[in-house]
């Protein structure tokens, strides 16, 4: 059987993790996948840099519209970044009938009900596990493992950067400053910071999960967003004197009259085990009616944990074109058209 052409657009940190594990584990992935995966395009402003993480056989351009183009892509991977030119290009691949999967959560949160309808009508493959807490499966967790229930709320430490900081800041002593450029050096922030510190990404991200959870359209503007950036070491330590941990969280719950959507830091009692996820590590608790509470953790941000998402999607794409070859549907829980437009309540 022909294998499935992968376009990789944006080869920085997540796009070189996923060209890595691509080809580190190309036999298992190929074998899960039921097809071979093949890495047959790459675009990247820098091609050099492109060129240090795929192999010889790769063609590497640095216009990424010629992948999104080129007849012989089946899944185009957008690891770019951004609302601009990210934006164009999967709007470009939806119409020209490639499935996509993207790790952008600005994108997703801000875009997405008009992505997944054009999809949709297109049907074509939209998928975005990596948008949402790097290698943690939150995204399939809600949308599949949690399909029985009615999720009451989810409550989640989903910035990465934010959380490296407060832990560094705590158990170090570090600056907030000296902190925050530990975690860019890592590759754990946005390409502008202040999305992780000012608690944005953490909305992206909240977005994205309440509308799997409630089955309600993405409204990132609704989202109540405060950050970390007017914390100092002594807020740290006197919450610790009293036995608490600072904790950036996004919190979003259904109540009779809405939807609650929001970020900003809380005070968490030591004990609890949301309060010792430390460092880079994202923990997301999700509490339903019939599985009760239920906990996911791991990375959430840097290159292979993030590429570890995006690479499962490739694999669930693959699997559903061969499923439904004809009828395929956005990863959503929900069909677009079937959404419900509840209230988003004022905080
Ligand atoms: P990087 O900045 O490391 O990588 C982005 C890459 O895109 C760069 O290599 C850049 O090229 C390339 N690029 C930018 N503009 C263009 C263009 N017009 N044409 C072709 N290539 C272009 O970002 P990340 O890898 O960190 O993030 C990528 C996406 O993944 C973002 O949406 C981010 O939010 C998301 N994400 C990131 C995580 C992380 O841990 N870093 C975790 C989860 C999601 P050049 O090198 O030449 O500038
Ligand atoms: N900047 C993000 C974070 C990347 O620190 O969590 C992962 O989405």
């Amino acid at each position: 059987m022909k294998p499935i052409n992968i376009g990789l657009m944006g080869v920085g940190t997540v796009g070189g993790g996923t060209a890595t594990v691509l080809k580190r584990n190309a036999e298992e992935i190929s074998r899960r996948a039921g097809r071979r995966i093949r890495l047959f395009m790459a675009a990247n402003r820098d091609t050099e840099r492109a060129r240090e993480h795929v192999g010889p056989e790769v063609i590497v351009v640095d216009d990424a519209f010629q992948i999104v183009n080129h007849p012989e892509v089946d899944i185009v991977v957008e690891l770019i970044g951004g609302t601009t030119i990210a934006r164009d290009l999967v709007f470009k691949a939806i119409e020209n009938g490639k499935h996509v999967v993207t790790a952008n959560k600005k994108l997703i949160a801000e875009f997405g009900n008009e992505i997944f309808a054009r999809a949709q009508e297109k049907g074509v493959i939209v998928a975005f596990e990596a948008a949402v807490a790097g290698g943690v499966p939150i995204i399939k967790a809600l949308r599949e493992s949690l399909a029985a229930n009615r999720i009451e709320w989810i409550a989640g430490i989903i910035n990465g950067t934010a959380n490296y900081i407060l832990t560094e800041m705590r158990e170090k002593g570090a600056s907030f400053a000296d902190a925050l450029a530990d975690a860019q050096r890592l590759g754990y922030a946005e390409a502008d910071p202040t999305f992780d510190v000012e608690g944005h990404d953490a909305g992206h991200k909240l977005t994205i999960m309440a509308s799997i959870a409630f089955g309600i359209p993405m409204q990132f503007s609704k989202c109540y967003l405060e950050g970390i950036s007017q914390l100092s070491s002594k807020d740290i330590s006197y919450a610790e004197e009293l036995g608490y941990r600072v904790k950036l969280l996004g919190l979003t719950r259904r109540t009779d009259d809405g939807i609650e959507l929001r970020v900003h830091p809380t005070l968490i009692p030591e004990g609890r085990l949301i309060a010792n996820v430390n460092g880079v590590k994202n923990a997301v608790l999700v509490n339903c009616d019939a599985a009760g509470p239920t906990l996911y953790y791991g990375a959430g941000a840097g290159a292979l944990p993030t590429a570890s998402a995006v690479v499962a999607d490739i694999v669930d794409v693959t699997r559903l074109l061969a499923a439904d070859p004809e009828h395929h549907v956005p990863l959503m829980a929900f069909q677009p058209d079937q959404l419900r437009d509840l209230p988003i309540l004022p905080i």
